[in-house]
């Protein structure tokens, strides 16, 4: 009777587990797996929006990733992703297990021209986000995009400035290059600083071609970045770590209702190489689809945590149970067509 009651609790154990990494500098330890903010809110209800939050802690799940603009394009309440977060934790009260990370210094969405990496701009957004949030500190605070015409010394000083007030924890990089994130680390270097602790960028097992994005502000992986992370170990939390589900959809033949945009950032010649030895290595493995999505991301040389964009419960708990396969270096380097070094 014991033996089975054990077996059970270590099943039960063994679903609730999740690795945790350690964000440089600092105390914040998230889970690996990062859910994605942008539906709840305004493509998901509110009930929707709690229920995939509540599988994502059920499973494991300690690091949510928001930011002031979502989904600021649709109609509906404004902010409305970290306003559904902030009452979400107000209601399950679990502020202090989860790790919060959220975006500003974002263009206006009618001027996406118009950088917005000043002082006032991001404290203004800072300040919103704390009230929508209805937390008195944020965890990660992330810089949505760059303005290289900004020297980064004014921004570390403004970012520096609301960890001192207690307004943020410590603060991240999205959608920057690689020379200006190694200015930035280095001015804070310089200072006695924590830099950067995490860099967010678009990134999954797709190659991307940067001329098919649909917005220039965004910044994909490419080979400086790549270094960057390599040699300064530098934690990567890639966006679109699923690739909008292509690998999914590619091996279930459902790709003809994939949206449209979606569809032309991913469905290349390149990518349906690359669909056809996932599923080679799934097949060979035992892995699903999505462990060898998330395993490619998991298995790279430094640090990563990806951000899932899931929209049913279903597929968080497919991604956080396929968050448990790094590929190894041999996998990775076959599954993108080259030889292992
Ligand atoms: N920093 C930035 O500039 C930036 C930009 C974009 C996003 N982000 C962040 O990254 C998050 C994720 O972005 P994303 O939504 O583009 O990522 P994604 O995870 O690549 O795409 C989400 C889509 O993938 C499919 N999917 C997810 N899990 C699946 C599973 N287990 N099995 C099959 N299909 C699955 C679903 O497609 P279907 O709906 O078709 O089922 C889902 O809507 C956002 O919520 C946001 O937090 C940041």
């Amino acid at each position: 009777m014991w033996a089975g009651a054990l077996d059970r609790l270590t099943r039960v154990v063994e679903t609730m587990a999740m690795q945790t990494i350690t964000l440089p500098d600092t105390d914040l330890a998230p889970s690996v797996l990062c859910l994605g903010g942008v539906p709840l809110g305004s493509m998901l209800d509110e009930r929707r929006s709690f229920a995939l939050l509540d599988a994502f802690v059920a499973h494991g799940g300690t690091f949510l990733d928001t930011a002031r603009v979502y989904a600021d394009w649709l109609p509906g309440e404004r902010n409305a992703s970290e306003k559904t977060i902030g009452r979400w934790l107000q209601r399950r009260g679990q502020r202090e297990r989860l790790v919060i990370a959220t975006k500003g210094a974002h263009p206006e969405l009618a001027a996406m021209h118009r950088p917005r990496l000043d002082r006032a701009s991001i404290v203004a957004d800072l300040d919103q986000s704390l009230r929508n949030l209805q937390t008195d500190v944020i965890d990660l605070y992330w810089l949505h995009r760059d303005d290289p015409q900004t020297p980064v010394a004014a921004i570390l000083d403004t970012l520096r400035d609301q960890v001192r007030m207690g307004k943020i924890r410590a603060y991240g990089c999205s959608n920057w290059r690689a020379d200006r994130i190694a200015a930035a680390q280095a001015y804070a270097r310089s200072q006695g600083w924590p830099g950067f602790a995490a860099d967010q960028m678009l990134w999954s097992l797709a190659a991307v071609a940067q001329e098919a994005l649909p917005d220039p502000t965004m910044i994909a992986m490419d080979a400086a970045l790549f270094d960057l992370h390599v040699a300064g170990g530098l934690p990567a939390a890639p966006y679109a770590a699923q690739a909008n589900g292509y690998f999914q959809r590619a091996a279930q033949g459902t790709l003809d209702a994939m949206n449209a945009a979606s569809r032309r950032l991913y469905d290349t010649p390149e990518n349906r190489r690359r669909s056809q030895a996932a599923q080679s290595l799934a097949a060979e493995t035992g892995r699903s689809i999505s462990a060898v999505v998330l395993g490619y991301l998991l298995g790279q040389p430094f640090p990563v945590l990806p951000i899932v964009g899931c929209r049913t419960v279903a597929q968080v708990e497919d991604s956080c149970r396929a968050a448990r396969s790094p590929l190894c270096a041999a996998e990775i380097a076959w599954i993108e067509g080259r030889s292992a070094q």
